[in-house]
């Protein structure tokens, strides 16, 4: 699934402990109030599992996916986004692919998505449920980034 027209030389890490925030330029597209690199980095750092895609020839981050999970039962996405310059090359798709191996064992997998995204996501197996609920607050983003140094 999407192996073959991966970018060369990009590298998938588990662990972002090692990044830094001028590492997350160019991400959270069309965002009304896009969290800055440093709020970026602390959500990847706070989240049970985060993988990011990596151009070793800029050093940049270039596709990330994060989950949240109880570790035995459960496990929700909060999110999903490669950069518009690399898109369209399986970045994604292998972002997905790996995360879905990492929480294979749970019972629940969920995230929220746009209609046209579905078919992406049908494609990893996951499958449509019935509605989802939830609240979205920008305000919450604006204090994370005012709050970073
Ligand atoms: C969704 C996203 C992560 C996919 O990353 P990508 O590296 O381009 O994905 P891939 O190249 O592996 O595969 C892309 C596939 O998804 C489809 N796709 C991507 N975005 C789509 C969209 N908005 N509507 C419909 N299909 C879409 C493409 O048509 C492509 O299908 P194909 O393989 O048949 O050509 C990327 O488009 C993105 O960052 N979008 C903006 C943020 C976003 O929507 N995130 C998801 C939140 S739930």
């Amino acid at each position: 699934m999407g192996f073959a027209r991966l970018p060369a030389g990009i590298v998938f890490l588990d662990d972002p402990s090692g990044l830094r925030a001028e590492q997350l330029e160019g991400f959270w597209v069309g965002w009304p109030e896009p969290p800055t690199p440093a709020v970026h980095l602390r959500h990847l750092r706070g989240s049970d599992v985060a993988i990011v895609a990596l151009d070793p020839a800029s050093g940049r981050v270039v596709g990330f996916v994060t989950a949240i999970t109880d570790g035995v039962l459960a496990a929700f996405v909060p999110t999903l986004e490669v950069l518009p310059a690399w898109q369209g090359q399986g970045i994604g798709t292998e972002l997905v692919r790996r995360l879905l191996a990492r929480l294979a064992d749970l019972y629940s997998i969920d995230l929220v998505c746009d209609e046209d995204l579905m078919p992406f996501y049908e494609r990893h197996g996951l499958w449509r449920l019935p509605a989802a609920a939830g609240s979205r607050e920008p305000a919450a983003i604006r204090a994370a980034n005012a709050a970073e140094p």
